[in-house]
């Protein structure tokens, strides 16, 4: 018995294994329930009695190398498998991606902080608003063609309350609730009966500004904008204003940045012209300070307003409106660092 233990011992000291599969077989071979260290546990009981305590003994010690070799050959597969992956597990985490804010918010948050430096504060109003404010405090006569459901989305319940069709709506709040001097701008969504295509949408979002101070002139309009064009588009962007018709403001133009792809020189986004129309402005009709309770005598105000939009699809040469409500992560990421 002694013999066939030293025999085993022996064998099990060699052992090898370069598996994990084959350390498993190892355990199996000696010391499952019929393994072969198990055998000799079941031939105990025949062992003379007065040797049976060193018989004893040598069987617990061979138990116990089995173990032990097991382990130390299971131990060495461990460390060599992370080794061998390359895994370092010291290494910091993966970061985790945070979201990238959205285009439009990008331009619109550039145009407050242009505009901030200028001294405008930042109001908004309410997208579903009454009459008043949309059309007739703006001055637009009971038949104008805006006030047509064509061009308006009314609430069915009571056709006194409709969705903005523009941000002029909060310039009426804003003249309502505040005394000149007034220097703000409104960002806000705007809605509009239109069918959908890829130069227009039924939502779209606009900036309206205001000035009303004593002796705002058409002169301060033009160097403003002046400056937000430069601000926004370039130091060589130049501006023209052509002459336009809007019932709140009087004058009234449109305003012209000079191409930012050609520079002037005339190309596809410029449809050759050099030119690119980006917002409408002029000085605030006296009639519409007069509904606001504003001096008209002795207050004068300048008003401009631009759809965020089109100014994005300018600035990052963007072919399709509908590409900023359909939400195409492939699309909203390119914008992480964007202006
Ligand atoms: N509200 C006009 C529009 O939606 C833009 C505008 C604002 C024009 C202020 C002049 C002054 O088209």
């Amino acid at each position: 018995m002694l013999d066939k233990i030293r025999v085993l011992h022996e064998e099990i000291e060699k052992a090898v294994a370069s598996t994990t599969e084959e350390v498993e077989a190892l355990r199996i071979k000696y010391i499952s329930k019929k393994g072969s260290v198990n055998q000799l546990f079941a031939e105990f009981k025949n062992v003379p009695n007065d040797q049976k305590k060193a018989v004893g003994k040598a069987l617990n010690d061979l138990k116990n190398s089995v173990l032990e070799k097991i382990n130390a050959l299971r131990e060495s597969f461990e460390s060599d498998d992370s080794e061998s992956d390359g895994t370092d597990l010291t290494m910091p985490g993966e970061p985790i991606k945070l979201g990238t804010r959205h285009p439009l918010s990008l331009v619109k948050n550039k145009i407050i902080e242009i505009f901030g430096r200028l001294g405008f504060t930042v109001a908004e109003g309410p997208e579903i608003e009454d009459d008043w404010h949309v059309f007739s405090a703006l001055n637009f006569p009971p038949e104008h063609p805006a006030r047509d459901m064509q061009d308006t989305f009314f609430i069915e319940q009571d056709p006194d309350i409709v969705l903005r069709t523009h941000t002029s709506s909060v310039q009426i709040r804003v003249m309502e609730q505040t005394k000149p001097p007034i220097r703000a701008i409104f960002p806000g969504r705007v809605f509009r009966n239109e069918a959908i295509s890829a130069r227009s949408h039924c939502i779209f979002h606009q900036v309206e500004g205001l000035y009303v101070d004593e002796n705002v002139s058409f002169a301060d309009l033009k160097q403003t904008l002046l400056y937000f064009a430069k601000e926004l588009f370039g130091e060589d962007t130049q501006i023209r204003l052509r002459p336009s018709y809007f019932p709140f403001t009087e004058p009234s133009a449109e305003m012209d940045v000079s191409c930012s792809i050609c520079g002037g020189k005339g190309c596809n986004l410029c449809k050759y012209t050099g030119w690119l129309e980006i917002l409408g402005c002029g000085m605030v009709d006296p009639n519409v300070l007069d509904a606001c309770n504003i001096d008209n005598q002795k207050y004068t105000g300048f008003a401009f307003g631009m759809g965020i939009e089109r100014i994005a699809l300018l600035l990052y040469g963007i072919k399709d409106i509908r590409y900023f409500f359909e939400n195409d992560i492939r699309f909203l990421k390119q914008f992480e660092s964007a202006i």
